[in-house]
């Protein structure tokens, strides 16, 4: 049997040669499962995560149900500053929203140092349970990335403008730096935690980057991913950066010490390629609103993303964006079935 560290998986995240392209899908864990919406009742999504039973179970669906070379915590990118009491909830439909949003200096006193052991013990609970359970399957976990946390911080939920969060980075540009210098650390220990309860690969997930111009992206926002990363290179698990409309970005992410870019559907993965080097892998970038598509034609849309990334090693099959909550799960399988079987990035055999 393979160990974790010969996974197709985290081969792939270190560019060298697998046996297979690996695939698994970001929000596969809750969402669209049937068997998901029943565990997880009408509550806030915080007391799911908060249940290391309830959270254990909903991170191996998806591994079960559509074998996936990887699974993803379940658990939320607002979950560390909800720990420390800032005072967040998820809004089903909606997203995170504020009870009162970040806006000044005196602020930060209410995103003090995040002890994982203390703060979060159920997630890392969670972690310990599935890891028991995953056998030879690696665990992503995962954090929000600075930017994406402050934007729900600032704007006090979700945003289209991003008006409040530019305006706080333009205009107090040092408590801008204070605050990403709050959320660094507590990203630092948490993603440090996972890792130590078993984790085997990281994902930052800057969701909203993609509202950046590069320029902005460099000032305000790469400096406390960087440091994230080089902050978590000692652990020796590959690191996944991620955002969303980040074409303009991509050579940019690709100076942050990840050791892999996500990629939306917006860049061909081979035009991707050309923007990131040779020296990270990268993941995506099916069109999750794919799924939706006759399966004729959900196939030709896997088959355009597999010969965009080639064969040369560093393929990580993955969709553009998350699961769509209406997604037929049967379109997720084939997908996972269809990259087994014709991925060719890398593929030694
Ligand atoms: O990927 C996974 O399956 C693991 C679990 C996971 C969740 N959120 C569970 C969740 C992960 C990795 C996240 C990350 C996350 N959360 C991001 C980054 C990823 C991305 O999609 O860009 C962001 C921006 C958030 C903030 C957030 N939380 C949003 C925008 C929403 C959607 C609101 C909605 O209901 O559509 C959530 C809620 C949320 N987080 C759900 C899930 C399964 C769905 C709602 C629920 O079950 O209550």
């Amino acid at each position: 049997m393979p160990t974790p560290a010969e996974s197709p998986f985290l081969g792939a995240c270190r560019s060298l040669p697998v046996d297979r392209t690996p695939v698994w899908f970001m929000r596969q864990a809750g969402r669209s499962l049937p068997e998901y919406r029943a565990l997880r009742g009408s509550g806030s999504i915080l007391e799911a995560i908060a249940d290391p039973e309830i959270a254990a179970e909903v991170t191996m669906q998806p591994v079960r149900r559509y074998g996936v070379d990887a699974a993803i915590l379940f658990s939320d990118i607002v979950v560390p500053v909800h720990a420390v009491g800032f005072g967040v909830d998820v809004v089903p439909g909606r997203g995170p929203v504020m009870a009162t949003p970040f806006s000044t200096t005196s602020d930060l006193a209410r995103l003090p140092d995040l002890d994982p052991e203390r703060h979060l013990p159920y997630v890392l609970d969670t972690v310990d349970r599935v890891v028991a359970q995953l056998g030879d399957t690696p665990l992503i976990g995962f954090c929000g990335a600075p930017f994406t946390v402050a934007s729900y911080l600032v704007e006090g939920g979700p945003s289209r403008e991003f008006t409040k969060v530019k305006a706080l980075m333009h205009g107090q540009p040092d408590l801008w730096v204070s605050l990403m210098e709050r959320l660094v650390a507590s990203s630092v220990a948490f993603l440090r935690a996972q890792v130590a309860h078993g984790a085997t690969a990281l994902q930052v997930f800057d969701s909203w980057a993609g509202s950046l111009s590069p320029s902005e992206y460099e000032c305000f926002a790469l400096p406390a991913t960087a440091a994230i990363m080089a902050a978590t290179a000692d652990l020796g698990v590959p690191r996944i950066l991620f955002g969303v409309g980040t074409g303009e970005l991509l050579s940019l992410m690709a100076t942050s010490g990840a050791d892999v870019v996500g990629v939306d559907w917006r860049v061909p993965l081979d035009e991707a390629r050309r923007r990131v080097g040779p020296a990270v892998a990268l993941q995506g970038n099916l069109d999750p609103a794919l799924t939706f598509a006759p399966r004729e034609v959900l196939a030709a849309g896997v088959r355009r993303v597999l010969d965009a990334a080639g064969t040369a090693p560093g393929h990580i099959f993955n969709l553009g964006h998350g699961v769509l909550p209406t997604t037929d799960p049967d379109a997720l399988k084939m997908v996972v079935d269809l990259v087994h079987a014709e991925g060719r990035a890398g593929v030694s055999k």
